[in-house]
């Protein structure tokens, strides 16, 4: 495709960054924005005016005439839009999670073999400058056979949520058990690998003061306990911790890398720490390389957020469309490689902390096993399989937290339209 690709998103709240992406970057343009919120949609119009399309309705969006959708929607609806927009001949963006039942993991990967149209998944965490260089160098064999990883997103957002839940009771947020949100921590070391999970025991933090503040039903954070298909083992840790953490640490047979702490003061995720020998058994003195990587596209990544990694989960995938075969996306196998651990740690957690396995998807005949399977903690989904909100049984949160994070959310708001 010579052209720039034609770009439909819906959700203006993190779409927004996707819609930048279109107006900074040369490959893509901006034809179309789609949200039920239409003080929202107003918002974006101030900014784009009559050069794009708008819309609060899902089904009329997908018959505008683009290329490809990105799913800015709630966390929790993503893979019911993916095959909607896929079956209706648009290629997909879906921003986190892919999925939040196994019925809709098998129902996702149906639709991308069937329609043929690209899927990839936005999980732009692996595109961080640290996890990005330790993807390349792994694959070059500098660590060797990976054998123990820790991938760490903890953010404590307590004084956003009023911006990020809206004083929304049932907002996904506020219901989602404690492993959902898992593939920031667990997504970097399976992109950095190439290696698929296949067992997860699960833990879960327990309720607190600040979650109860907040409304958040769930655990405070989650854990998963990994083994991959080599034998290697992964910690994934997630959620609201009270200080802040993007850390990821991958050993081998012949060495570690990894990125800097946060109160190292020392780069954060953008530097990167490589102490490797020559070959496995060699143990001379620590050589220890340490470097900020350096930016693939500088002048893009310092005007986009999250340490610059929201460059590439959308020029990658429009790369994809435009038949560039270099296009690093990650496919729907590897976005439910990420996704199906936190899932079956929640599984474990109920269990009483048993390992579980975690099915590969890529096998027909293991998608029959879980082709009606909708556990899972929203009603709207689960049907008769409903879980719980924290393993340890339902909170009761009175309605007057929920107000009041409406109130603040209100006066936000209010400085926005200004
Ligand atoms: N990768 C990252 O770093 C990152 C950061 C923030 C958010 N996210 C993800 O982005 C997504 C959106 O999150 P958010 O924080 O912007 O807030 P959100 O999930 O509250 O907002 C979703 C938006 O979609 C709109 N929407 C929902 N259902 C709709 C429908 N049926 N029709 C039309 N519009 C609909 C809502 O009105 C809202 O504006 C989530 O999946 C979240 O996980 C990712």
């Amino acid at each position: 495709m010579n052209r720039k690709v034609k770009v439909g998103v819906i959700g203006v709240g993190r779409g927004s960054s996707m819609m930048n992406y279109c107006k900074l970057a040369q490959n893509a343009e901006l034809v179309a924005v789609c949200d039920k919120w239409e003080e929202g949609l107003k918002l974006r119009e101030r900014e784009w005016g009559d050069a794009v399309a708008y819309y609060t309705d899902y089904d009329e969006f997908l018959k505008h005439d683009m290329d490809a959708v990105v799913l800015a929607n709630y966390a929790n609806e993503h893979a019911p839009f993916a095959v909607k927009a896929m079956r209706a001949g648009k290629h997909v963006l879906s921003e986190v999670l892919p999925v939040q039942t196994m019925k809709e993991a098998v129902e996702l990967i149906e639709a991308v073999e069937e329609t043929g149209r690209i899927y990839a998944y936005a999980e732009n965490y692996c595109y961080m400058p640290a996890p990005r260089e330790m993807r390349r160098l792994y694959r070059e064999g500098k660590i060797g056979e990976f054998e123990y990883g820790e991938g760490e997103y903890v953010h404590n957002c307590e004084s956003i949520w009023p911006e990020i839940t809206y004083g929304e009771k049932d907002h996904w947020r506020n219901g989602m058990y404690s492993t959902f949100y898992c593939t920031h921590s667990m997504g970097p070391i399976i992109h950095i690998t190439g290696l698929r999970p296949v067992r997860v025991t699960g833990f879960e933090g327990t309720k607190i003061e600040r979650n109860l503040r907040m409304g958040a039903k769930g655990g405070a954070f989650g854990m998963e306990m990994v083994e991959l298909e080599n034998g290697g083992i992964v910690k994934s840790i997630h959620g609201g911790l009270y200080k802040n953490s993007i850390w990821y640490t991958v050993y081998g047979s012949k060495g570690r890398m990894e990125s800097a702490r946060e109160d190292a003061e020392a780069g954060d995720v953008h530097q990167v720490y490589i102490n490797a020998d020559a070959y496995s058994g060699e143990y001379g003195p620590n050589k220890v390389d340490a470097y900020k990587v350096p930016a693939q596209f500088p002048e893009l990544e310092e005007k986009m957020g999250h340490g610059g990694s929201d460059v590439y989960t959308m020029y990658h995938f429009i790369e994809k469309i435009k038949g560039n075969e270099e296009a690093d996306v990650i496919d729907v196998y590897e976005a439910l490689d990420m996704f199906l651990p936190g899932l079956f740690a929640y599984r474990s957690i109920l269990a009483g902390g048993i390992p579980m396995e975690i099915p590969n998807l890529r096998d027909k005949a293991v998608r029959e096993q879980y082709r009606n399977d909708t556990a899972c903690t929203d009603p709207k989904a689960a049907g008769d399989m409903l879980q719980p909100n924290f393993s340890k049984g339902n909170v009761e949160i009175d309605d007057s937290v929920y107000d009041l994070i409406r109130e603040k959310w209100l006066v936000k708001l209010a400085e926005q339209e200004k």
